[in-house]
């Protein structure tokens, strides 16, 4: 049966994604923006600006799911101002939809809200799932910690609540992976700093199939992991790369040289040299299955994708 999908903040990369999956479905797709953008054609624009009630509230009233991806690129320089934003991109729409979803008639059975796997610590030694994974103290996954605060203080009988903690989404639509692909092209995709880092990676494939399953799996609620189940040492990952995009040659980056990289990217170490190694322990136990587990078929596809946007 058609569902009303809302798509908060779903114009970015996961939400192309998403609007995708659920127009292909056959589902009624409105998508919450702050902008007009390019959204398919049947996806239906309602303007919000992220943090005050509004006239999108009513879109609300009698959806089927709610799905908040909103929240600033974290692909940025960590400045003073760059990390309220971060923060309050998050924290301000989650309680905008919390206080709309409050006030609905017939409120959406299903709230998903992102999450982020950069939540836990940075873990070369173990990894790190829902039950036994240590969160870390530094900005970012306090920044997930406050998100989903306040994601969970908003409870409602009858909505089931998931804050989906997301690895790095693999697509050739944006985000990581054209990143990754694009260093490798120009040389620079040997390893960056030691390489033994773990990368946690999703292939988009999945992230469309288990948005999907979580919407029909009514045991899936509160916490849940999203990253195939094989995460691995960033130094396997660029081999896989250059294996498969053979560029000339390959130089690896050494962690001194990382910061004015990334100066010049205007982007952060971090994303890079943390260690992200996390398992979807819930996901595979509520039944949940991966068509891309490991990275070579994972990669086989992506590099072999158009890059697209609607
Ligand atoms: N992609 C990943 O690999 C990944 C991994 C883990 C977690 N996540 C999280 O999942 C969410 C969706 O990811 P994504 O890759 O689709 O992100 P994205 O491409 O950066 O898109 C996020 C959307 O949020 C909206 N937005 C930006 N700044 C905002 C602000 N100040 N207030 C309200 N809305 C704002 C924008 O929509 P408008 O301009 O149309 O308003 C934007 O299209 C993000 O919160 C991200 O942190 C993503």
């Amino acid at each position: 049966m058609p569902r009303k999908v809302i798509l908060a903040g779903g114009t970015g990369t996961m939400g192309v994604i998403l609007q995708q999956h659920f127009v292909e479905r056959g589902d009624e797709v409105i998508v919450l923006t702050r902008g007009r953008h390019g959204t398919l054609p049947s996806v239906r624009q309602v303007n919000w600006d992220g943090r005050t009630e509004g006239p999108w509230t009513k879109e609300l009233d009698g959806a089927d799911v709610v799905i908040n991806l909103a929240g600033r690129s974290v692909d940025c320089r960590y400045t003073a101002k760059n990390k309220a934003l971060i923060l309050n991109s998050r924290v301000l729409a989650t309680r905008a939809l919390g206080n709309a979803l409050s006030k609905c008639a017939k409120p959406p059975a299903l709230w998903i809200n992102m999450s982020s796997a950069t939540v836990y610590r940075h873990a070369e030694d173990r990894a790190m799932d829902e039950q036994t994974g240590e969160s870390g103290n530094d900005f970012s996954p306090q920044v997930v910690l406050a998100w989903e605060k306040e994601f969970f203080a908003h409870q409602r009988a009858g909505v089931r609540q998931v804050a989906v903690r997301s690895a790095m989404v693999f697509s050739p639509r944006g985000g990581a992976f054209p990143r990754f692909a694009q260093l490798t092209r120009v040389g620079l995709g040997g390893h960056h700093g030691s390489g033994k880092q773990f990368v946690s990676w999703v292939h988009e494939t999945d992230v469309a199939q288990f948005f999907q399953w979580l919407i029909d799996t009514p045991k899936a609620k509160g916490i849940i992991n999203l990253a195939a189940p094989n995460p691995l040492p960033e130094t396997e990952l660029m081999t896989a790369l250059r294996k498969r995009i053979k560029p000339l040659f390959h130089i690896n980056t050494p962690t001194w040289l990382l910061p004015m990289g990334a100066i010049m990217l205007r982007t952060e170490t971090e994303l890079v040299l943390k260690s992200r190694r996390v398992i979807p322990n819930r996901a595979l136990q509520l039944g949940f299955t991966f068509r891309h587990p490991t990275i070579h078929t994972a990669l086989d596809e992506l590099c072999n994708a158009p890059t697209h946007q609607p």
